[in-house]
């Protein structure tokens, strides 16, 4: 049911593809549905170039036949379309459930129309019911890890907060060869500080909270597609 409502979701969104776009190529299951319908556009006479935020997506747009490039080569972009973990009323999104947020927010933040396409269990009231992924790097990640919690405590935020395991269970790598923490909140009641708090530990990357980048979410439930944002 949920593929179902992914596809739908991604097929909703492709009213925001034009002609000669540079449109950024988000990551995970859903996502991967937009590419899909992006590579059957491009067969079909589509002109794009498309920016991938994964090396997974590279590799699926690359075999679609999606012409690519560099963030860097093509400067600004029109659109990007991603999925998200949650998206609240505001489209704030929490975002790196698949481990591509930091690739996934440069490229977001280069673009003109950010959109999410999710299933409608994405939708939240309140952010932080799924773990908040944290990107940091490698070294000394113990000492960034207790920063983290020292953070979240001052910030009202409780739970757990662990670092990211491969099913080898070796720690997980991003794309950037970062590790990530889940951190189990429950409930973030001020994103904006905790965001910021974050970003000042020196051994903290990025995060997976998205605030005032996304313009539009397609959110599809049980068959029925709704818009949030215009
Ligand atoms: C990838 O790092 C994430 O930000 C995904 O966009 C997010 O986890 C949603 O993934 P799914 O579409 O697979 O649920």
């Amino acid at each position: 049911m949920h593929e179902n409502d992914k596809r739908l979701a991604a097929k909703a969104a492709l009213v925001e593809v034009r002609q000669g776009m540079k449109i950024g190529l988000g990551t995970g299951s859903t996502a991967c549905h937009f590419v899909d319908l992006v590579g059957g556009l491009v067969r079909e006479g589509l002109a794009c170039v498309c920016v991938p935020t994964s090396v997974a997506t590279e590799r699926q747009a690359r075999a679609l036949g999606i012409p690519l490039a560099e963030l860097d080569e093509v400067g600004r972009l029109d659109l990007t379309v991603d999925g998200a973990d949650e998206v609240d009323p505001a489209l704030n999104l929490i975002k790196g459930g698949g481990g591509a947020l930091l690739r996934e927010k440069i490229v977001a933040a280069a673009t003109d129309r950010m959109v999410v396409i999710a299933d409608g269990t994405k939708k939240v009231d309140h952010l932080g019911r799924f773990p908040l992924p944290i990107e940091i790097n490698p070294f000394a990640a113990g000492t960034t890890t207790r920063a983290v919690q020292n953070v979240a405590r001052q910030s009202g935020c409780r739970g757990s907060i662990v670092l990211r395991e491969s099913a080898d269970g070796h720690p997980f790598l991003t794309d950037g060869g970062h590790f990530i923490l889940d951190a189990s909140f429950g409930l973030i009641s001020a994103p904006e500080a905790l965001s910021r708090a974050l970003l000042d530990i020196p051994g903290v990357v990025q995060h997976g909270l998205f605030l005032g980048m996304c313009k539009v979410a397609y959110l599809a439930d049980n068959g029925t597609v709704t818009q949030l944002g215009a």
